[in-house]
């Protein structure tokens, strides 16, 4: 009997999460709640009007569909509970607990767990207090990194170049009300050089299976400049992460962080996401963790995945991962995101976008949808990050063209995008 998959989000992660399973041999259908006009437009999968945050309706959804695997995209679910809750109701969700999701919800907690564990990442202190912290900072070297502790959908995270920054900083976090909830309590942590890559594994608890090394670009302009965002490109594989960085992340990062999962009683099962920094000497550490899989790394990730994730994921959530094997396209994926022009900060949406009704002259491309809707039967922006345009070739150079042609035949007004995706790999 094949798989009734449910995906739950809506944005280019989850678009080329459910479209991959689509193509599982061991899948009969995929659903996605709620989705977006992208993944509606996939064979075999439809999306559900019910929101991601709605977990009655999804439990409910789910037992009404016979669904047999949730994936879960975004964070907030698993931090909220929802795998806890689909797991009392008898169904196969695949993340993390909302306790084990404490790896990505709280800063404070991650520090304290990778501390305990010995586990490579910045020096750190926490504060929750102005005075203690300014004291701190005043016998600091700088640039140094301000956290926010809780989910902040990647704006709780300051660099402070000098002291003056990193006053106001810590003013605006720990007494202002900037940062909400999440700015009650602070990480403030060491600058560390050197190149990010992601490193995504599924987990079961114990055993993992890594995914395709990846990079991503944080960074809204050319050359890793301007505003930090969700993510502005990507590709796989990773050159920076060579073999022998490989087994130094596989060993002195992934295989503590489960071992100290399950000594901490919660074992984790899902996508965990090491966010890594590796120093000139080849030594990785630890940036930040996520419960769930990248977005924008996902999308090439997809292209390049030849197993069915649906299974994968079916037997994480068994224990059943020893000796699984995964395999990958040799080739490079490379993905571009086009936003709204003002993204992060204030920008429009309901642009009309032109381009994506007609067929690709290009082979080995993809579109993702991410903040897309359809209004009066067409294609319009209805969100910061609109669509990521992937595509897979011999090099990462070739894919890097190759995903930029493509480009070229999607426009919209107020379209904004990075030219370099993909730089840090060809230097
Ligand atoms: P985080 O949400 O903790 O990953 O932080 C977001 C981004 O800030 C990371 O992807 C890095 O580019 C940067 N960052 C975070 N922590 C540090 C650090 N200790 N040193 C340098 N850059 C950092
Ligand atoms: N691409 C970074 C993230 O998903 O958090």
């Amino acid at each position: 009997m094949k798989n009734k998959v449910l995906v739950i989000g809506s944005g280019g992660r989850e678009h080329a999460l459910a479209w991959r399973l689509s193509l599982s041999s061991t899948v009969e259908k995929v659903f996605v709640a709620p989705g977006n006009p992208g993944t509606a437009s996939e064979e075999n999968v439809e999306n559900v009007a019910v929101a991601a945050n709605d977990y009655p309706a999804l439990t409910r959804f789910c037992q009404e569909a016979g669904i047999d695997l949730v994936v879960v995209g975004p964070e907030q679910p698993l931090c909220d509970g929802l795998v806890d809750l689909m797991k009392q109701a008898r169904i196969n969700c695949f993340g993390p607990s909302a306790k084990a999701a404490k790896l990505e919800a709280s800063k404070v907690y991650s520090k304290m767990f990778l501390e305990k564990y010995a586990i490579p990442t910045a020096a750190y202190a926490n504060f929750t207090e102005i005075e203690p912290a300014l004291i701190y900072l005043s016998k600091q070297k700088y640039p140094l990194v301000i956290k926010a502790d809780g989910l902040a959908a990647g704006k709780g995270v300051v660099i402070a170049a000098n002291e003056e920054l990193a006053i106001s900083t810590v003013n605006d976090m720990l007494a202002g009300n900037a940062f909400g909830e999440a700015g009650h309590r602070i990480v403030i942590e060491e600058f560390l050089e050197g190149e990010e890559a992601s490193f995504i594994v599924i987990a079961d608890g114990e055993n993992f299976v890594p995914m395709a090394t990846s990079q991503d670009h944080k960074a809204r302009d050319n050359g890793d400049k301007g505003p930090n965002t969700g993510g502005m490109g990507a590709y796989t594989p990773a050159p920076c992460v060579t073999k022998e960085i490989y087994e130094k992340i596989i060993e002195l990062i992934i295989k503590p962080t489960l071992k100290g999962m399950r000594a901490e009683s919660c074992p984790f099962v899902g996508f965990l996401y090491a966010g890594i920094m590796i120093d000139k000497f080849g030594n990785p550490k630890v940036l930040e963790f996520n419960v769930r899989f990248g977005d924008p790394e996902t999308q090439p990730i997809m292209m390049r995945l030849q197993s069915n994730l649906d299974e994968l994921c079916l037997a994480a959530i068994r224990g059943q991962l020893n000796g699984q094997k995964i395999s990958w396209d040799t080739r490079t994926a490379l993905g571009v995101v086009l936003v709204e022009s003002g993204y992060p900060n204030a920008y429009k949406t309901g642009n009309k976008i032109t381009g994506l009704d007609v067929p690709s002259v290009f082979t080995n491309t993809k579109i993702f949808h991410a903040g897309t809707a359809m209004k009066d039967n067409k294609i319009v922006t209805n969100g910061g990050r609109v669509l990521c345009v992937c595509a897979m070739s011999n090099s990462l150079k070739k894919a890097q063209n190759l995903a930029y042609k493509r480009v070229e035949e999607v426009s919209w007004e107020s379209q904004y995008y990075r030219t370099d995706i993909g730089f840090k790999g060809l230097i």
